[in-house]
């Protein structure tokens, strides 16, 4: 189904690589899109898998049920998904959970962020698509001066600066 949106919309065979475990689907896939590069594995397995070049992917899309699967899987998933995504790559995941299927956890231990972009009615029931990114990197201020640090930040930001500032100070 994914694979058969992408082509409709003009993606090319040759440019997709497609992951399936399920020795019946693998079959489907390898038959329907003989151009593509087909690939037999677990998802989990991306990162000791030489699918291509490091930052090699623009986008990942994926109906992997992740929210059954134990969290060690789905940090596997996602770190060697990302391992080979070029650095404003997106990894799209289809769920038809009421949120993202990924804890603020993992997204935390691995530097990314999620957001929803979208539903498709295509799907009984509705199905939610959050795009996952990399979280840009932090910035470090270093200035004597407060007034130039502080209109460099929201106030809420500023607020927490202070805050910090202060429990800093006492400890
Ligand atoms: C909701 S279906 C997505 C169907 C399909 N990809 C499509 O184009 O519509 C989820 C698929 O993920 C596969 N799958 C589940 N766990 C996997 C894993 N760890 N590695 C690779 N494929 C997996 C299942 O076999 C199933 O075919």
């Amino acid at each position: 189904m994914f694979t058969h949106k992408l082509i409709e919309k003009g993606f090319q065979q040759q440019d997709l690589t497609l992951i399936e475990y399920g020795s019946e689907f693998v079959g489907v896939l390898q038959l329907c899109y003989p151009g593509a590069r087909v690939l037999w594995m677990d998802a989990a397995r991306l990162d000791s898998e030489a699918i291509g070049d490091s930052g090699s992917y623009g986008s990942v899309v994926s109906g992997l049920p992740l929210l059954t699967m134990p969290p060690r899987k789905v940090l596997a998933i996602l770190s060697g998904a990302f391992r080979f995504l070029r650095p404003h790559g997106a990894f799209y995941q289809f769920t038809y959970g009421p949120r993202v299927p990924i804890s603020m956890r993992i997204l935390d231990r691995l530097g990314l962020r999620a957001k929803f972009v979208g539903r498709t009615m295509n799907n009984i029931p509705p199905a939610a698509v959050y795009r996952i990114t990399r979280r840009p990197p932090c910035r470090l201020v270093v200035s004597n001066d407060s007034r130039a640090v502080r209109s460099m930040l929201p106030k809420a930001s500023w607020l927490k600066v202070l805050e910090c500032l202060k429990s800093s100070r006492s400890a």
